[in-house]
């Protein structure tokens, strides 16, 4: 192999390491929106599992696909959501989701966990010691952009109106799948800024945490 062709192989394979390692995106199954419990029996059981008596136990895939899905999932064509957004418009309030394997975000665009790293940062992010236990944090954090043409105390309420449906329907959701759940605002945002190496425009509001 001349040198020439040697260095050439050698540019391409190393520009194709960081894709390789990079790519860890997670496919979520399908949400199992059909059968299970009934809403009115989920709201009778809706609680917040005590801290100090948070479980550590895994959560499935399935699992965490349905939180998510009543989170913010799509629920009517490619516009329509579980919860209510300001003029239609797409999720303002983000879900990154920090576990074991690493963070993530949630995207709602065909409901699946984008890679942010592979850290596990969930002792880091709570300003209350048991947190770290729960299997996953799901953090809600504003995308700033989305609301660019509303002004900023307004986008302040409505960001935590969206916090507010997006936590209970998590709450109602863990509920009727018999997990744990408990709505945490005693979160460190600056590390979780850094942790999540969030941009300018995002900002964390507050976390769900989710165990079994
Ligand atoms: C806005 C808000 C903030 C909360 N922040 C925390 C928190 O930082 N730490 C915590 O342990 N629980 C927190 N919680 C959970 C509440 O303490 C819990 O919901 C409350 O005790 C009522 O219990 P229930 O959800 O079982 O009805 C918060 C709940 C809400 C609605």
């Amino acid at each position: 192999m001349s040198c020439y062709v040697r260095k050439l192989a050698l540019i391409l394979l190393s520009s194709l390491i960081p894709f390789a390692l990079c790519y860890a995106d997670i496919s979520l199954p399908k949400p199992q929106i059909k059968d299970g419990m009934s809403l009115f029996e989920s709201l009778k059981k809706r609680a917040s599992t005590s801290g100090g008596g948070f479980p550590t136990g895994k959560i499935s895939d399935e699992e965490l696909s349905q939180v998510l899905w009543a989170a913010s999932g799509l629920n009517r064509g490619k516009t329509g959501w579980t919860v209510p957004m300001v003029k239609g418009k797409p999720p303002y309030v983000r879900i990154y989701i920090a576990g074991e394997k690493g963070t993530f975000l949630y995207e709602w665009e065909g409901h699946y966990l984008r890679e942010i790293n592979n850290k596990d940062i969930r002792a880091d992010i709570g300003l209350q010691n048991f947190t770290k236990r729960a299997a996953y944090s799901l953090i809600f954090v504003s995308d700033a952009n989305v609301l660019a043409d509303i002004n900023p105390e307004e986008s302040a309420h409505f960001n935590y109106t969206a916090v507010g449906a997006m936590s209970q329907n998590a709450y109602l959701a863990a509920a009727a799948l018999k997990l744990n759940a408990r709505y945490i605002h005693s979160i460190k945002s600056d590390a979780i800024i850094q942790a999540l190496e969030l941009p300018e425009d995002r900002k964390p509001l507050g976390m769900l945490i989710l165990g079994k």
